[in-house]
């Protein structure tokens, strides 16, 4: 039998990591420096990676060949030419947080398991509170990703707003509890809703305007329609933005509302409450102060690996209604200031990553002004693209983005498409776009039609690559257009 000491003493040797993590900063720094001109989407076919991944563990590697593959033929956030999902290419600092925190393994459940991540925990909710213009009495935690933190919050909204008793303890008995949201709301949502044991019926979409923002003159009929169906509103949920078109719903008109029947308003923030940083885009946010909770994904917009999120109480011990539960072995039951550092007590996760150190590390390292450069760049880009579309013949806008995600489709002007084939034709040529260019964007589908959808999160992204990528969608679209036999007008 093999010296299990001896074994593990090579697994942990300071001086292999050294070798190891030296060499791995310089194929980081290395590939930093390559990607701006990189293929943002390596395409390869799930079985033929599988069947590659599994060759290297029957072979074995070295930890560098190991990461120089990992880095290859990865989806590449920091190329240029990377315009898809709301991801964004995090600044390289908040990677070496995760360096180290992997070797720490802190956890913020409790104070003495995690007291580093849990002061900066605290700081960075306090800073951003104020960078976002919430009450001097908000309080929070954070949590992994927004689909848990809307979930979090929401519990929080349903312990509240319960007419009677506590439904952590008895469940919702005879209760039929309802929200109301955007129909364009992400579908987490739904899952926290369906997850609370509150059914399909727990969900009232509302449907939204040609904006995509949530037709508020339709919200107070809905509630007593609802009412009147004996369901019992418990909150009013608000999207800042959508994630297919990043619209912003009303808030300050759905603030109002949520105060005047007396529903928990909560905001989910994932993508866009950081516009709020940049100024000719705040007028977006109005009302997301007077959210009883707000939730925001520092991962989309805010330059952090994922997951990474902010989940924001105006009455900062409002925080502490979400979780009833006696662990006396780790929790108490202590309000105090000290128990403020055990964020176990306000947060689904019992071992949780110290995830604020990457924020902490950018807003010690740079200054909070950092956040709002990045987020007025990338809006600008998305802007600056829109503007491109508008002008272009060949191409027309779903709607005047709000923020940095754009969605459009290829229309040429001079050929009679039926409303199948212009989605025919944009899903193809996508399709064919990353598959045989640097290019990497997505698609979707508003009121039933296929769109082209770009979430510019990369700010290195600059008109010439914008410009080149709809060269390629009309080079490919009139191919197909011309092997369909497809008449001009
Ligand atoms: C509006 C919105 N809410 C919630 C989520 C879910 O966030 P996460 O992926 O961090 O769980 C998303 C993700 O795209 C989103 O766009």
């Amino acid at each position: 039998m093999k010296d299990a000491a001896a074994s593990l003493a090579n697994v942990y040797a300071p001086e292999t990591f050294r070798v190891a993590g030296h060499q791995l900063i310089d194929q980081i720094a290395d590939y930093l420096a390559s990607v701006p001109t990189a293929v943002a989407n390596p395409v390869q076919d799930p079985a033929d990676l599988l069947a590659a991944y599994r060759e290297v563990l029957a072979n074995g590697t070295s930890p560098e060949m190991l990461f120089s593959k990992y880095l290859a033929e990865s989806l590449h956030v920091h190329a240029p030419a990377y315009m898809g999902h709301q991801v964004n290419p995090p600044a390289p600092l908040t990677a070496l947080c995760d360096l180290t925190n992997g070797i720490i393994n802190g956890s913020t459940a409790i104070y003495e398991m995690g007291r580093t991540g849990a002061v900066m925990e605290r700081i960075v909710i306090e800073q951003f509170a104020e960078l976002l213009g919430l009450a001097p009495t908000t309080g929070g935690f954070m949590t992994n990703g927004g689909t848990l933190g809307n979930l979090t919050a929401l519990l929080a909204a349903r312990a509240a707003k319960w007419p009677a008793g506590d439904p952590w303890q008895a469940g919702n008995g005879d209760l039929r509890p309802c929200l109301f949201v955007n129909e364009q709301a992400h579908y987490c949502i739904d899952r926290a809703v369906k997850i609370m044991g509150w059914g399909t019926a727990g969900v009232v979409n509302i449907p939204s305007d040609d904006q995509f923002r949530i037709r508020t003159e339709l919200l107070e009929p809905a509630i007593a329609e609802a009412r009147a169906r004996g369901l019992t509103p418990i909150a009013i949920v608000g999207s800042a933005g959508t994630t297919s078109t990043g619209s912003f719903d009303d808030l300050a008109t759905l603030a109002a509302i949520a105060e005047r029947q007396q529903l928990w308003f909560h905001v989910d923030g994932a993508h866009g409450a950081p516009v709020y940083l940049d100024p000719e885009r705040r007028h977006l946010l109005a009302g997301m102060e007077r959210a009883d909770s707000l939730i925001m994904d520092f991962h989309k917009m805010q330059m952090t690996p994922g997951l990474t999120t902010g989940v924001f109480f105006r009455k900062g011990t409002d925080a502490y209604r979400t979780f009833h539960q006696q662990a006396d072995y780790l929790l108490s039951f202590d309000t105090s200031e000290e128990d403020q550092y055990n964020i176990g007590r306000r947060t689904f996760e019992c071992t949780k990553n110290m995830m604020s150190f990457r924020v902490y590390s950018l807003l010690a390292c740079y200054g909070a002004e950092v956040f709002r450069e990045y987020v007025v760049r990338v809006n600008a880009i998305g802007r600056q693209f829109a503007r491109d579309i508008r002008l272009h013949p060949d191409f027309e806008l779903a709607l005047e983005p709000d923020c940095n995600i754009v969605c459009f489709r290829y229309r040429p002007a001079q050929s009679a498409l039926s409303a199948t084939e212009l989605d025919d034709i944009n899903a193809m040529i996508r399709a064919q776009l990353v598959t045989e260019t640097s290019y990497y964007i997505v698609q979707t589908r508003l009121h039933q039609r296929v769109y082209l959808r770009c979430t510019f999160t990369n700010p290195f992204t600059e008109g010439e690559h914008t410009q080149e990528m709809l060269k390629h969608l009309t080079s490919m679209g009139k191919a197909l257009l011309e092997f369909r036999k497809i008449p001009l007008l």
